[in-house]
C-alpha cells in the first residue's frame, strides 16, 4: 500500500494540483494498531457496540431479505469528523465495510489529501444494506434505517460531520434540496456542523469535479485540525 506522501501526490495530480501544498497537520494523536477500532472491537461496547450487535439483526426493512450484511460503521468511535454516505454496494454487502470498493478507495485518497486514514475517521452510511441491483434506496428504507443512523450519531457526537453525496445530505438534513445548493455553506445537526461534498463514486464518474472536492475538503478539514 502507498504511503501517506505517495497516496497525498497520486490524490493531488488526480486533481490537477501539481504546485505544493501545505496540508495542516492533525493534532491528534496518531492511532496506534492496538486501538484501531472497527464496530466489533469498540471502546465502548454499551454504546455503539450494542448499537451495532442489534443492527446486525436488523428487519425493519425489506433490505433485510436481499442483503448480505448489515454495513454499521467503521473506523474511530471518538473521531472528530465522520463521513456518511449513502447505501452499501455489493462489495460493502459481502465485507460488511463501508467504503471498500472503487468509490471507497477514493475516499482513501481524499482523506489522505487532509492528512487523515480511515482510523482516523468513523465511516458509515445512512442507509445499512445495499439495495438490490444498485437502485437508490426507498422512501420507507430510508426512513427505517433513520434509527440507526441517528442513534449512531448520537453516541459518536463528532466535531463535525461531512455528508457524501446528495442523498445522504437530504437525508440527514431531511430536505429536498439539490447538492449544488447543500454545498458550500455549514448546515447543523443538533448542534453538529455539517458540510456537504461529492460522493466519491459521482466523482469517479466526473472527474472534472474533483477540483471543487478539494476545496470542499480543505474547507472540511480547517474546521477540526
Ligand atoms: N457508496 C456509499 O455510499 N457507501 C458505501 O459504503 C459504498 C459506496
Amino acid at each position: 500500500m502507498p504511503d501517506t506522501d505517495q497516496f497525498l501526490s497520486i490524490y493531488l495530480s488526480e486533481i490537477g494540483v501539481h504546485t505544493p501544498v501545505s496540508i495542516p497537520c492533525s493534532e491528534q494523536e496518531p492511532t496506534v494498531a492496538s486501538e484501531v477500532i472497527t464496530e466489533t472491537n469498540l471502546s465502548d461496547p454499551k454504546t455503539l457496540n450494542a448499537l451495532s450487535v442489534q443492527a446486525s439483526d436488523c428487519r425493519l426493512c425489506g433490505l433485510a431479505e436481499t442483503r448480505n450484511k448489515v454495513v454499521f460503521g467503521v473506523g474511530n468511535p471518538h473521531a472528530d469528523v465522520v463521513f456518511i454516505g449513502e447505501a452499501p454496494g455489493k462489495d460493502e454487502d459481502i465485507k460488511g465495510e463501508p467504503f471498500v470498493g472503487h468509490a471507497g478507495q477514493l475516499l482513501d485518497r481524499m482523506l489522505s489529501g487532509i492528512g487523515l486514514d480511515r482510523e482516523q475517521v468513523y465511516i458509515m452510511n445512512t442507509i445499512k444494506c445495499c439495495p438490490p441491483n444498485n437502485r437508490d434506496p426507498r422512501v420507507e428504507e430510508v426512513q427505517a434505517c433513520k434509527l440507526w443512523f441517528e442513534q449512531q450519531l448520537d453516541i459518536l457526537q463528532p466535531k463535525v460531520i461531512c455528508l457524501l453525496g446528495r442523498v445522504a445530505a437530504q437525508t440527514v438534513l431531511q430536505t429536498d434540496a439539490t447538492l449544488g445548493s447543500l454545498r458550500g455553506h455549514w448546515h447543523d445537526y443538533n448542534g453538529i456542523p455539517i458540510w456537504v461534498t461529492y460522493h466519491p463514486a459521482y466523482l469517479l464518474r466526473s472527474p472534472k469535479q474533483k477540483q471543487h472536492s478539494w476545496q470542499d475538503l480543505l474547507t472540511l478539514s480547517g474546521k477540526f485540525h
